[in-house]
């Protein structure tokens, strides 16, 4: 395990820069001040006397820290009211990151607010020489996020799907990586075969990008979420069965053959009590 300096540990307060609505559900903050992320590595994210949870890291440049939320419960509801200039806590960056080598050509899938993390991972994989195709999904237009960003990056394509069909490919995002994966893998084809496929968003889209990838051999990194507590690795709140590997520490971005060894993965996972909930 990578040792955790103990600055990381303690949250420290950051001032809102920038908020940006991405849809009526969803926010985008932009901090003043670098945590020093890496794409797929997250954030605790504190309220005093409301709650602390975790988030992905939606872009880190060094001067500025960002995160794409969604207003479903208690705390997230309160921090969309939050102001420019208001204050929130941060502790971080935890866990582990997607890793690539230069040149790569990488497939990302992302649905939900993984679409940030996956322009977080291209943005930074095209200053190393790699080509990506980004697959963003969505249950309809209004839902899908980070398009223009993605869009606005050399060597990136975009391709768009949502389920009723309202822009670009009617059905999942997982049917466009099975088409691509596909034709990529046929060396006849001019397309340069894919290196790896990375993946963020809800856990049963996760499954299905697994299953594909193993269909045609191809290396996959997936962004696992299990209730996250202190965000070291010394609660035990996100071990998964059977392994009891600390995702907070050993994840989130856990590689394809490890996935394949969770007997929970897609099944079903625990609350902050440890009770199990089935997807
Ligand atoms: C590694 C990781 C990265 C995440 N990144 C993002 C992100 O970039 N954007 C985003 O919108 N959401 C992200 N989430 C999910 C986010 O943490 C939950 O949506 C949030 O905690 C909801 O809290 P709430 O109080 O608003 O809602 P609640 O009503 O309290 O909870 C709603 C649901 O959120 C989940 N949740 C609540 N607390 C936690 C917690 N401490 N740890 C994990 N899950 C929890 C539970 O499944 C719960 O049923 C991430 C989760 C993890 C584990
Ligand atoms: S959140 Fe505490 S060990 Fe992972």
């Amino acid at each position: 395990m990578t040792q955790i300096p103990l600055e990381s540990r303690l949250p420290t307060t950051y001032r809102i820069k920038e908020i940006r609505q991405e849809t009526p559900m969803v926010k985008t903050f932009t901090f003043d001040g670098s945590l020093g992320a890496k794409p797929g590595q997250f954030v605790m994210v504190w309220l005093p006397g409301v709650d602390e949870i975790p988030m992905s890291v939606a872009f880190d440049d060094g001067a500025h820290t960002r995160i794409t939320f969604f207003a479903v419960g208690g705390m997230t509801e309160i921090l969309a009211e939050a102001k420019v200039g208001d204050l929130v806590g941060l502790r971080g960056p935890f866990g582990t990151r997607y890793t690539w080598d230069p040149g790569d050509h990488i497939v990302l899938v992302a649905g939900g607010y993984g679409a940030a993390p996956m322009y977080f991972v291209a943005s930074q994989a095209v200053t190393h020489g790699c080509t990506l195709e980004a697959i963003i999904g969505a249950r309809s237009k209004e839902h899908l996020l980070y398009v223009k960003e993605l869009e606005s990056l050399p060597h990136v394509s975009v391709h768009l799907s949502t389920d009723d069909g309202s822009m670009g490919f009617k059905g999942y995002n997982t049917n466009i990586l099975d088409k691509l994966l596909n034709v990529t893998q046929d060396a006849e084809t001019q397309d340069p075969p894919v290196d790896k496929v990375f993946s963020c968003g809800p856990e049963m889209m996760l499954k299905s990008v697994l299953t594909i990838c193993d269909k045609y051999n191809v290396p996959c990194q997936l962004s696992l979420e299990r209730y996250m507590k202190c965000g070291f690795g010394i609660c035990g709140n996100c071990t998964v069965d059977p392994l009891g590997v600390r995702l907070c520490t050993d994840g989130p971005v856990v590689k394809g053959e490890v996935c394949r060894k969770i007997a929970e993965f897609g099944v079903y996972h625990r609350d902050d009590l440890g009770k199990k909930n089935a997807f």
